[in-house]
């Protein structure tokens, strides 16, 4: 039987290889232009780094991590999410010490085993930014703004926010103790799982697919399950206000669980229209203990992250125009099969002063190059001949001007270079 991708991955080639170039390049641009600068962290990390930041009652920590061990015996981990690595990152290279507050930004292949399902994956993709080193609500404010900014340039623009507060830890353990309160008639009912959830950690009774205890806990839930002490309620006021100042509209009425233990105060997500059960497209919030759980300052932080595939679903939900890519580059076609040797000269040279070029290797007919030429979408086309070649000249078509011009074969490169602003998009 023929090997086939794993359940739970994709190939990614074509129209799709095109589209996630285009969200590649407007997150790049974006977060450039609000100040964050990129970073690339292993794809393996220690397994402790997870164990001790995400929550060991999680379901990621508890189900989904793809954990294994190294010939050395090490505790390894395919990272399920960023939000860990760049933390640990930050402080392995003191940038606690030599920048303080950092902004950064991340794209890569993040892995959970989950159930795989339209929108769910095993290998997925993110990018996110984080901002280390600041309790203001107004990085709250940047980085819900900037999230947006993003989702609006890659054409997903049908979407909610829904934002909310979880409070300090203090404030999480008395909302905590109120949910256990509302709960414990009911307890015995909970399966097995969620009685250890109920006393070790009770909200992730909220995250069970059982449907029993699926509708005993968000049964208990009324109005807001988090209580928040003066301090949260006024960063949380500040963070609605800031949005607003700033035109974004957001729901603060649903309730909603995350995934992970490390937030504190700020939580958002946000949901795109037309993605079915899985639609959150980017969710984050405030990590105000993660630095000092690893081991480093007491420093405030928040960020988000958002899933490229989910993404490209939701453009597809709802079309965007295609714009349909200017003509870029040159196609030196053949004549004669035994000039192959001559062109490729001539596309090494042209390649060298950084021009985009293609060309046939299996002695097409000429008609045949034409319009892979057309196809492939290149600006110019230049034809090599035996007869052109006895004049020392090649033909150069300009496909967009219509037009037709006869170059020299020893300035061939040079004009070319000219004519395309040495240009390789
Ligand atoms: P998360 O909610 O687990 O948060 O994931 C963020 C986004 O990644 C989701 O909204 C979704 O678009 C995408 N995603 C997650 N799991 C999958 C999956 N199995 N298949 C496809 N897409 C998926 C985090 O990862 C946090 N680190 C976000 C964050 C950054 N919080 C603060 N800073």
């Amino acid at each position: 039987m023929a090997i086939q991708a794993l359940r739970g991955t994709t190939d990614l080639f074509g129209d799709d290889a095109r589209r996630w170039a285009a969200v590649e390049h407007h997150v790049k641009r974006l977060c450039r232009a609000h100040g964050y600068g990129e970073i690339r962290t292993p794809v393996i990390e220690d397994a402790a780094l997870f164990l001790r930041t995400l929550g060991e009652t999680t379901d990621i920590v508890q189900k989904e991590m793809f954990r294994f061990e190294d010939r050395g015996g090490h505790d390894i981990v395919l990272r399920p999410e960023g939000t860990a690595s760049v933390v640990r990152a930050y402080l392995e290279h003191n940038l606690h010490k030599t920048i303080g507050f950092a902004k950064l930004f991340y794209l890569g292949p993040m892995f959970r085993a989950e159930r795989p399902q339209a929108g769910r994956l095993r290998q997925f993709h993110q990018y996110g930014v984080e901002a280390i080193g600041s309790y203001s609500p107004w990085i709250d404010v940047e980085v819900i703004l900037l999230c947006l900014d993003i989702l609006n340039a890659c054409g997903v623009t049908e979407t909610t926010v829904w934002l909310s507060s979880m409070g300090c830890r203090e404030d999480q353990q008395r909302s905590a103790a109120q949910l256990r309160e509302r709960l414990a008639s009911q307890r015995a009912k909970l399966c097995q799982e969620c009685q250890k959830r109920f006393d070790k950690n009770v909200f992730r009774v909220l995250d069970c697919q059982n449907p029993s205890c699926h509708g005993i806990a968000w049964g208990a839930i009324t109005g807001s399950p988090f209580l928040l002490c003066g301090n949260c309620e006024a960063h949380f006021t500040a963070v609605r206000q800031g949005l607003g100042q700033n035109g974004v509209a957001f729901d603060d009425t649903q309730v909603f669980a995350r995934g992970l233990d490390y937030y504190t105060q700020t939580v958002f997500e946000v949901r795109a229209k037309g993605l079915g059960a899985q639609d959150a497209v980017a969710a984050g919030g405030r990590y105000n203990h993660l630095v000092e759980d690893l081991g480093g300052p007491a420093l405030g932080a928040v960020g988000f992250a958002a899933g490229i595939e989910r993404i490209l679903m939701a453009q597809g939900a709802v079309p965007a125009p295609v714009e349909r890519p200017k003509r870029h580059g040159v196609y030196l076609a053949v004549a004669q099969p035994a000039l192959i040797g001559r062109a490729f000269q001539q596309v090494t040279q042209l390649r060298a002063q950084g021009v985009q070029v293609l060309m046939d290797y299996d002695g097409k007919s000429l008609k045949a190059q034409l319009r892979e030429a057309d196809k492939a979408g290149c600006k110019f086309v230049a034809i090599l001949g035996e007869k052109e070649l006895e004049q020392g000249a090649i033909t150069l078509k300009d496909l967009d001007a219509q037009s037709q011009e006869t170059v020299a074969v020893e300035k061939f490169a040079e004009s070319v270079g000219k004519r395309t602003g040495h240009a390789c998009h």
